[in-house]
């Protein structure tokens, strides 16, 4: 193998620790950051996502709470319910894990979440000032992180073309907006597209984001590419697997990210950054005169 591997694991714990500090210091000003998680139903995976969520709020000493309501909930319930944690001052960020259950509208339910405390980045407003290229609340985790880790990397995103196959809400389209932002040229790839390994063959930073098992192998990753692989498929034996095949492709790549150990832990870091950046903004500076100047 000669590809340096990118050290998901590391690189989140090091952010937490950063954001225990930043709580820390929201905590001296009286404000305890507080992620609300609501679950619809009982699907199994969301329901270790979202447990995964608390515990990773609760580690860092911020106040967490899980809703779980029934798969028949209304939509007019889970509307009024998020909205209750709009006007609740102890909470300063909001998710609600999708996907949403039977015939609940997400996006309904997403559009009426404060913007102030989308810390998923979905809301419309978010979404528009990613697509404007303009300063948004809180951006999608899961792209977030890849940009952490790239940065942490020292990867050159400027001028870099960057291939992401997948087009995804939640991933692959903000992923390749926040590469475009960077001054990356950004190619998107998805089900549809003809010779993919032609494309995937460009890149110099290549993101992998369609939920296939080990679809990117080595003879369609460029030499001394860095490759990002945000899949994470359950194979029959119970392992997990990426998009990405790891052994072949980390011949030819410079650098890669691991399954599991590589985005992943990123994704939950982003969700408690951008929780604790809410928080950032609600708690009251203390003022000059109570600072005894
Ligand atoms: N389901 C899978 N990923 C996500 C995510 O990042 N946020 C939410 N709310 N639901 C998800």
């Amino acid at each position: 193998m000669s590809a340096r591997i990118i050290d998901g694991k590391a690189i989140a714990a090091r952010l937490r620790a950063e954001l225990a500090a930043r709580v820390a210091a929201i905590q001296a000003r009286g404000t305890t950051p507080g992620l609300a998680v609501v679950i619809v139903g009982d699907d199994p995976a969301s329901k270790v996502y979202v447990r995964g969520k608390a515990r990773a709020c609760e580690d860092l000493g911020m106040h967490s709470q899980v809703h779980a309501l029934p798969a028949d909930t209304s939509q007019a319930h889970l509307i009024a319910f998020v909205r209750r944690l709009n006007e609740d001052d102890r909470i300063h960020g909001i998710l609600v894990q999708l996907p949403l259950p039977g015939a609940l509208d997400s996006r309904a339910v997403i559009e009426s979440i404060a913007p102030g405390k989308d810390v998923d980045g979905f809301h419309y407003q978010n979404v528009g000032s990613l697509v404007a290229g303009e300063a948004a609340a809180f951006y999608p985790c899961t792209p977030a992180g890849v940009m952490k880790m790239l940065a942490h990397e020292g990867v050159a995103i400027e001028g870099a073309h960057a291939v992401v196959v997948g087009r995804s809400t939640i991933v692959g389209k903000p992923m390749a907006l926040l590469l475009l932002n960077a001054g990356a040229t950004v190619t998107i790839c998805h089900s549809k597209t003809r010779d993919l390994g032609a494309m995937t063959r460009q890149a110099d930073i290549l993101v992998a984001a369609v939920g296939r098992a080990r679809l990117i192998v080595a003879d369609m990753v460029k030499p001394g590419a860095v490759v990002i692989d945000v899949g994470v498929n359950r194979m029959a034996d119970g392992k997990l697997a990426g998009d990405v095949d790891f052994a072949s492709v980390a011949e030819v790549a410079a650098m890669i990210t691991p399954v599991p150990g590589g985005v992943g832990p990123m994704t939950i870091a982003m969700l408690l950054a951008n929780t604790v950046s809410a928080a950032e903004r609600a708690a009251p500076r203390v003022s000059s005169v109570q600072a005894g100047n």
